[in-house]
């Protein structure tokens, strides 16, 4: 079948294109991705394709709320300005008429290749529901892209027995020589998330081979956007599971993101899990997705926002927004992030201070502002707390605080305008490292008027947050209950 539908690809770019010209580039964020109108969800298909990042998204144009999954689309040259692409897919087939759900893409000759879960969702003539999750392929030019004939090319038929057929989606697939693989996450008998992989080598048709890992009860109840990667010797299977229960700070309630390293046996398609870690300490992060850049980067961008505080969508005309690029790198056997390092390129007015002794609340001359990079390092502890305060104003603040007796780092969005009794606060275990033999601890904060990713330790952990507070309020003071001492360096981003 046709992309048809009547015509509702064409339709869809349509509205898009009316209603993005009437969204003002005020509201939106520097140099984050945000939806182009409506609401958007999951990154899918990060990849390089001719030369360019693409990166397409979980769409639903029509409001600010979940809908039929389309995949909006766009590119960059460097991660950090994007520009907008026609809608790539709506759900115009019979096998995808319930959503276009996440997804991955590739790179074949002169093709691009969108792997992603179509959603069959209908009612039979006798009453009964069909609903089901197929994998699909479309091929494309980096702008319109066709629906492969023969979709679906994998049904619950190929799944192993027990395997839930309306809990299978979000294909990720690469290629080791001329074969290529898949994984997708799925629910097994007893209602847990796993990973299962499979094999082809023309696309089309797919061997089931293993299970690459499993929750057994303890890391949730489905496993959403598996990835599947190394960094230096170790393999990383990234998922993204739903309805856990927290684990001290390590992971928080409900939906989380997590890194489980391990050894990847690459001839019998055993995946040994060795230890697993969250891969962000925010309160807006989930379905993070990466791809591997021509000079050997390792790149991971995330949705940021949480399914269980969506407020932002009440307050602009589009919802949603991914975290910056983040590069991974494997160090003393933890992965670090950082954002990518094009974002150097554009950052003005640089301010700094050193061995700032501060015994009080104070503010820096220069320092503040709500798009920045704010760099904070800590040479002195001589306090129980200490506290940035940003995005302050009279009314209205974020918090970020160290505990030092207690190793412990909170985010807290509480006097941040909310008009919902939403989480507002995550802690986390954090240590000083040794610098020249003293203790210090980094703190680097990226300011894009509504959100927050704080990169601690160069990136040995990260918390990410979203607030909606007025651009007004963009003071910023550091507090403390006894002594502290700090280097502080402010740039401005300008795009
Ligand atoms: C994750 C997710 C995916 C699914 C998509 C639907 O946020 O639930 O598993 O493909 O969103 O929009």
């Amino acid at each position: 079948m046709e992309n048809n539908k009547n015509n509702l690809l064409e339709k869809v770019r349509k509205i898009e294109q009316n209603g993005f010209s009437k969204i003002s580039a005020e509201s939106r964020p520097v140099y984050h991705l945000s939806s182009p109108m409506g609401w958007m969800n999951d990154p899918n298909g990060f990849s390089v394709y001719k030369k360019d990042y693409h990166l397409f998204f979980q769409y639903h144009p029509f409001s600010n709320e979940w809908g039929p999954m389309h995949w909006g689309h766009c590119k960059s040259k460097d991660f950090i300005k994007w520009d907008y692409l026609p809608i790539a897919m709506a759900p115009d087939q019979s096998y995808d008429e319930g959503g276009c759900y996440s997804g991955s893409a590739l790179q074949e000759g002169e093709e691009h290749i969108l792997f992603y879960t179509g959603v069959i969702d209908h009612y039979l003539d006798d009453g009964s529901h069909n609903y089901s999750q197929v994998q699909c392929i479309a091929k494309g030019d980096g702008i319109n892209y066709k629906k492969y004939q023969g979709n679906p090319v994998i049904t619950g038929l190929d799944l192993p027995p027990g395997s839930n057929i309306k809990e299978f989606r979000d294909p990720k697939v690469w290629k080791e020589g001329t074969t290529y693989y898949l994984i997708a996450g799925n629910q097994d008998e007893d209602g847990y998330g796993q990973v299962l992989l499979f094999q082809s080598d023309n696309l089309k048709k797919w061997n089931f081979l293993n299970v690459l890992d499993k929750s057994n009860g303890e890391y949730g109840k489905m496993w959403e956007c598996p990835d599947f990667f190394s960094l230096e010797d170790t393999q990383i299977l990234l998922v993204s599971p739903q309805n856990m229960r927290a684990k001290g700070y390590e992971f928080h309630n409900g939906n989380n993101s997590m890194f489980i390293y391990g050894d990847y046996n690459n001839t019998t398609y055993q995946f040994k899990r060795k230890k697993i870690f969250s891969a962000d300490y925010g309160l807006d992060f989930y379905a993070p997705q990466t791809l591997l850049t021509s000079d050997g980067r390792r790149i991971m961008i995330g949705w940021m926002q949480s399914w269980d505080a969506k407020f932002m969508k009440d307050f602009l005309n589009w919802s949603g927004m991914m975290t910056i690029p983040r590069e991974l790198q494997m160090k003393n056997e933890k992965i670090y992030q950082s954002p990518v390092r094009e974002l150097e390129n554009y950052h003005k007015n640089l301010i700094k201070y050193e061995q700032c002794k501060i015994t009080e609340a104070v503010t820096l001359e220069g320092i503040k502002g709500r798009v920045i990079d704010l760099q904070v390092k800590l040479t002195e502890f001589n306090f129980h707390h200490f506290t940035i305060h940003f995005a302050h104003n009279k009314e209205y603040e974020m918090l970020l605080q160290y505990n030092h007796k207690r190793k412990c780092l909170t985010i807290d969005r509480t006097h941040s305008k909310l008009l919902r009794d939403i989480v507002c606060r995550r802690k986390m275990d954090i240590e000083p490292i040794l610098e020249e033999q003293k203790e210090i601890l980094k703190l680097r904060l990226l300011l894009d008027k509504h959100s927050v990713e704080v990169f601690i330790n160069d990136g040995e952990k990260v918390m990410t947050s979203i607030f909606y507070i007025p651009m007004e309020a963009n003071e910023i003071i550091f507090d403390t209950d006894g002594t502290a001492s700090m280097d502080v360096i402010k740039y401005d981003i300008c795009i």
